[in-house]
Order: structure tokens, then C-alpha cells, then sequence
């Protein structure tokens, strides 16, 4: 392994020009006219891993956007790794906000900043990186690896379980390893065993034909923009708790244990708090901050839109209203059930006085493993030589929806090793990864695939 990690640590540089190559793609899965855009990272993702030593690498159509598959299997008797990730990015609004643009990465105090720098790409890159080193300074892999990186993770991973259900063959493995999550803190690397579910939902409210003079018409009709935050404000108590009937029925409470060891994690609340810049913490009564985003569901509002939002004052009553929300769900609530629940709850609280209109959108069920096995040990060992530190065990309160699918139809475990950091502002202005966590992301992945290896 030595010549390996030295051959990591002279290509430091390199790596990093490379990515930013990668990063300069604007794959955003969720707006079409960036279709082309995603097809190019498709393609720059396939190049990468055919320059690392990959075999069989290729674009594979889905309904959607192709997934990247390539393989290395020349170590018969030895384990095979398939590793997932997402080659797609979230959209970069409001872009005023971003320091420098975001496709085009750029780096300042040890950090490189881009959209998809943690999210997914730079995480996806490193595992590519490290094949890369293993294959050229030893000839191959210690283990067989399967790649298998998709282009519609961040707008729910819709065409994906049908993929992997019609391509279970091809994607057979031991151990599914991923790296698309943050660590537990700066310094402290992670292992994550749980993630929460989602499922998404816009509604649309009409209340008249067009918009009305709001003297001549307000008081005679209703207001959907009045509607709508009485919906809303009907979907959670004072104390943080979901009032859609029957949402918590099939919530897995928190054991004894897991509260416990999250007790002994090294959470600054005080901390969290300041860095989010928020005046105070708001959750579900009786549980900690941690327990809220790890072990809880919630209802959020992730947009509203209605009437003038303009400078100055317009008098006006708006003919609609609408709003982006959604669920985050744990164990071992379903998708398919909360979203029956949600609707039937919003058609009940909503006055005739609208039209209203629900359409659900994507989401995916939540995933929690027991995570005493031996590829966990095994990444544990190997992250604690890349890092220095053995990780802490979480859960995130993300969604990562091909996970339970991996874990129902191939049966095998999932190893969930991140490298990016609480504050990375994945999804928001400003993205980064710490391009330290990077470099020795890299040099434990390599670790990982030979201590898989290993493993009898
Ligand atoms: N990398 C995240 C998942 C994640 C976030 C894991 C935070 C752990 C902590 C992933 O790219 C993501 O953003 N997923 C979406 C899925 C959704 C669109 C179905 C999410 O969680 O919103
Ligand atoms: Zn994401």
C-alpha cells in the first residue's frame, strides 16, 4: 500500500485540476434544459473511470438519464464492492448569492468551491482517483469493483429501482460502498446507518379567474394566499408535532441504546446553532436536535408563490397560490402510505372556497442497517487510516432513495462512508469540500478496497 498512498500524495495537485474539470459541467437533473449538460458528465464520468484502469465502461440508457457502469473484475475468490454514486447536481439559485460562479471551481483556504464539489461529484471522483492509484502502482485491484454512478439522484432516483431490479445480475456484489453524506464534524470521520425517506408534494390553490382589485373584490371572495397558510399552518402543532392523522402510526421509536450512544457524540449545540445563524432551535418537543434530524420525520415548507412580491405595495387579491412541501420520513414509515394520509388530510382542511390541487413528486423510501459487520469493521479500519481517527457511527437526516432498494433487492450491506462536512452547503450557495477530506478520502478508499480484501 505504501507506494499506492505515495502515489496519492504526489498527485495531490493533479487531482484537483482534474476535478474542477468535472465540476465545470452544470449536470442540474432537475431543469431540462440542462438535459445536453448531464449527458457531458455522464460522459466525462465514463472517460475518468476508463482513464483510472475501469473495464467495460459504458453508458447505459434509462428513461431518464444514462447511468455510468464500468467494472474491474480480475480478482476471482476475492469480494466484490459496488459503489454508487450521482453524477447530477441540484440547481444553484439564487445565484447572487454565490461567491464565485459555481461552475467554476475555485479554491480558497484548503476548501474548493463549485456546485457538486461534496455533492456528489468530488466524493465520486475520489473513489475514482483511488482505483486509479491502485491500478497503477500494483497492476489491479485487491477486489473486484462494480461502478455504478446515476444521473437522477437529486431529482428522486425515479427511473432507478426498476434499473437495478431489471439489472440485478450485472450489479451482484458483496458490499454496496457509498460516499455521498457528510462526516459527523470536521475531524471526526463517520460511518452513517441511517437515512430518513422522503416524499414531495406541490399544491396548487385557484381562488377566481384572475387576479382582482382587492378593494373592489376583498371580503367577497376567499383569498388563496390566506388559504394556503391556513393549510399549512394545519399541518403542525405549536410544539413541532405533524397533525396529518395516522402520520406517526408506523414511526420505529428510538431505542434506549442508539439515544444513548448519540449522547456520548461530540454535538455542540450551541455551536450549530450560531452557525446556522438561527435565533433558536426548533423541533419536536421531547427530543434533542440530533434525535429531530436523525431518528424523526417532519413536515417542511420548502416554497411558497402567490400575489405581488414586487417592490412597493400592489393592491391586489391573487387568483392562485402555491407551495413546494415535503415529508421527511424514517423507519418504518412508507412513502406510498404518508402520501395517501397527506392528501386525504389536505382536501379535508381545505375550504371549498378554493380549487385545490396535489401533485405529488418524487421521494423515496428511508434505509437504516445493523451496522456490525465485517465491511463496517473494515471501512472503520480503513478510515482510520486515511483520517487518523476512527469514526462515529450516525444516522443523516438526507435521503439517498436507492439505498432500501439496494438493501431489498440485492440483499447485501451498504457501507456509507462520506467525506464532506455539516457545513458544506450542499444544496445551497457557496457548495465546498474540504479538499484535506478529499485527499484522504482518498488514500481510505484505497485502504477500504484492500482491506475488503482481506476480509475472509
Ligand atoms: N447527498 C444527499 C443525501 C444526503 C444528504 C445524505 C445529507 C446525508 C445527509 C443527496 O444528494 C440528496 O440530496 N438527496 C435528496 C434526495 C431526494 C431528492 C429524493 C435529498 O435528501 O433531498
Ligand atoms: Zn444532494
Amino acid at each position: 500500500m505504501n507506494e499506492v498512498v505515495d502515489f496519492i500524495n504526489v498527485n495531490r495537485d493533479r487531482y484537483v485540476d482534474e476535478l474542477k474539470q468535472y465540476l465545470a459541467i452544470p449536470s442540474i437533473s432537475a431543469l431540462p434544459q440542462h438535459t445536453g449538460d448531464v449527458r457531458r458528465a455522464a460522459e466525462w464520468t465514463g472517460e475518468s473511470l476508463r482513464t483510472a484502469g475501469m473495464q467495460n465502461v459504458r453508458l447505459i440508457d434509462t428513461p431518464g438519464n444514462p447511468v455510468v457502469y464500468g467494472d474491474w473484475l480480475g480478482a476471482p475468490g476475492k469480494p466484490t464492492i459496488l459503489f454508487y454514486g450521482h453524477y447530477d447536481v441540484q440547481p444553484v439559485d439564487p445565484l447572487d448569492l454565490w461567491t464565485t460562479p459555481p461552475f467554476e471551481a475555485s479554491v480558497r483556504d484548503g476548501e474548493i468551491y463549485a456546485r457538486g464539489a461534496a455533492d456528489d461529484k468530488g466524493q465520486v471522483f475520489m473513489h475514482i482517483k483511488a482505483i486509479e492509484a491502485c491500478i497503477r502502482k500494483t497492476g489491479g485491484l485487491p477486489v473486484n469493483m462494480k461502478f455504478f454512478i446515476e444521473g437522477e439522484e437529486e431529482v428522486g432516483s425515479v427511473h432507478l429501482d426498476e434499473f437495478v431490479r431489471a439489472h440485478k445480475q450485472d450489479l451482484a456484489a458483496d458490499v454496496v460502498v457509498i460516499s455521498d453524506s457528510p462526516m459527523f464534524d470536521r475531524g471526526i470521520p463517520s460511518i452513517c446507518y441511517g437515512l430518513r425517506g422522503l416524499v414531495y408534494f406541490q399544491i396548487d390553490l385557484r381562488g377566481t379567474r384572475s387576479d382582482l382589485h382587492s378593494g373592489s373584490f376583498g371580503g367577497a371572495v376567499a383569498n388563496p394566499a390566506f388559504v394556503l397558510a391556513q393549510v399549512l399552518a394545519q399541518m403542525k402543532d405549536r410544539g413541532g408535532r405533524v397533525k396529518i392523522p395516522g402520520f406517526y402510526d408506523d414511526v420505529r421509536p428510538l431505542s434506549d441504546s442508539e439515544r444513548a450512544e448519540w449522547k456520548k457524540l461530540p454535538f455542540n449545540e450551541t455551536r450549530y446553532r450560531k452557525e446556522l445563524g438561527a435565533p433558536r432551535l426548533f423541533g419536536e418537543k421531547g427530543y434533542s436536535t440530533l434525535e429531530r434530524v436523525w431518528a424523526r420525520p417532519t413536515f417542511e415548507v420548502n416554497g411558497l408563490l402567490s400575489g405581488f412580491t414586487g417592490e412597493g405595495a400592489k393592491t391586489v387579491l391573487p387568483a392562485v397560490a402555491m407551495a413546494k412541501v415535503s415529508m421527511r420520513l424514517v423507519p418504518d414509515q412508507h412513502p406510498d402510505t404518508i402520501a395517501g394520509l397527506f392528501e386525504t388530510y389536505v382536501k379535508k382542511t381545505c375550504p371549498p372556497t378554493v380549487e385545490v390541487k396535489v401533485t405529488r413528486m418524487h421521494g423515496g423510501k428511508p434505509w437504516m442497517t445493523e451496522f456490525d459487520n465485517k465491511y463496517v469493521r473494515a471501512a472503520g479500519r480503513a478510515i482510520e487510516k486515511g483520517f487518523g481517527r476512527a469514526p462515529v457511527f450516525n444516522r443523516e437526516g438526507g435521503s439517498i432513495p436507492v439505498v432500501s432498494t439496494f438493501q431489498e433487492e440485492l440483499g447485501v450491506p451498504s457501507v456509507l462512508f462520506g467525506v464532506g462536512l455539516p457545513d458544506e452547503n450542499a444544496h445551497a450557495p457557496n457548495e465546498k469540500l474540504d479538499l484535506g477530506n478529499f485527499h484522504n478520502g482518498i488514500i481510505a478508499s484505497a485502504y477500504l478496497y484492500q482491506e475488503i480484501a482481506e476480509l475472509t
